[in-house]
């Protein structure tokens, strides 16, 4: 298997070093706006090839892998589901956009693509959408996060909030998850994730706290539906990339490691 990789930051770094261990892929022509990030990349792993070329690495993949930002997931999603080729998206904030969410479903069911989105960041996805296959009333995240994760939030600022002069866990936003993208637009993938397994954007609910006792974003999911009520809690060890969680980048190789090798346990 051949894998376009766009995106040569952390979660493309961490995809790269397993990949190297994964005999069923053979390369990953790598593609970065900064192109010596993906030059270094080709010098750093073995099946890494650095290409300029987006589209033509593109027809000559059978997978391509978002790992760069809501726009790249604009500007190149499309693409991939209309050449016929399967599309995983890490940066899936971008699906809170009703438009461009409707274009990529569409275009993957007409070319029958597939779109993987990795659980990310959070737990519980899996359980969310069995659960969501009845009745669920309320789906509820709680995100933690330490003032230096929500520095510069515009949205933060119009109320007026200053998260360096908070000294203690304070509520900072309450909403849905579709006002939560609005005002949080770098903060958003775990919301969507959650929204897009199980009730919806309008449906699902958010939370978001600062607290500056803390180091580890801190994700909390309440649930209740007909399956029962359930609880997930994870504290995240950050990335070399302080707004990536490790664990989203090791969801993005879980999701590879299924793919390549068919086996789904889990899902
Ligand atoms: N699903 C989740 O739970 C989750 C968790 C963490 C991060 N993410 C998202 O995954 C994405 C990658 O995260 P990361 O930590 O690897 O980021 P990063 O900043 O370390 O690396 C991103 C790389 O993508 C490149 N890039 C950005 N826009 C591009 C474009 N339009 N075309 C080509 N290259 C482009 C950048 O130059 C950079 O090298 C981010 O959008 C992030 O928000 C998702």
């Amino acid at each position: 298997m051949d894998i376009l990789l766009i995106g040569s930051g952390n979660i493309g770094h961490v995809l790269l070093e397993n990949i190297e261990r994964m005999p069923e892929i053979e390369r990953v022509y790598v593609f970065d706006i900064i192109e010596h990030a993906a030059r270094d990349m080709e010098k750093e792993f073995q099946k890494a090839v650095f290409t300029k070329d987006v589209r033509s690495a593109m027809k000559d993949s059978d997978l391509v892998i978002e790992a760069a930002s809501h726009s790249a997931v604009r500007e190149y999603g499309p693409e991939a589901l209309r050449m016929g080729k399967d599309l995983m998206i890490m940066s899936v904030g971008a699906l809170s956009d009703e438009s461009l969410r409707k274009e990529l479903f569409s275009l993957a069911s007409h070319n029958r693509g597939r779109i993987y989105a990795p659980s990310g960041a959070v737990f519980g996805t899996s359980g969310l959408g069995a659960a969501s296959m009845a009745g669920i009333d309320e789906v509820v995240l709680e995100t933690t996060k330490p003032p230096a994760g929500l520095r510069n939030v515009d949205y933060l600022k119009k109320k007026g909030i200053d998260v360096n002069s908070i000294t203690e866990r304070t509520l900072v936003f309450e909403g849905g998850a579709e006002e939560a993208a609005k005002a949080f637009p770098k903060n958003v993938n775990v919301s969507a994730t959650l929204s897009l397994a199980g009730i919806g954007f309008n449906r699902t609910k958010v939370r978001v706290f600062v607290d500056p006792d803390i180091e580890r974003n801190t994700h909390i999911v309440r649930i209740k539906g007909d399956f029962g009520e359930a609880l997930c809690r994870v504290e995240n060890v950050p990335s070399s990339n302080p707004g990536t969680s490790y664990l989203a980048a090791l969801s993005a190789v879980a999701t590879l490691r299924k793919i390549v090798s068919g086996i789904w346990i889990g899902v």
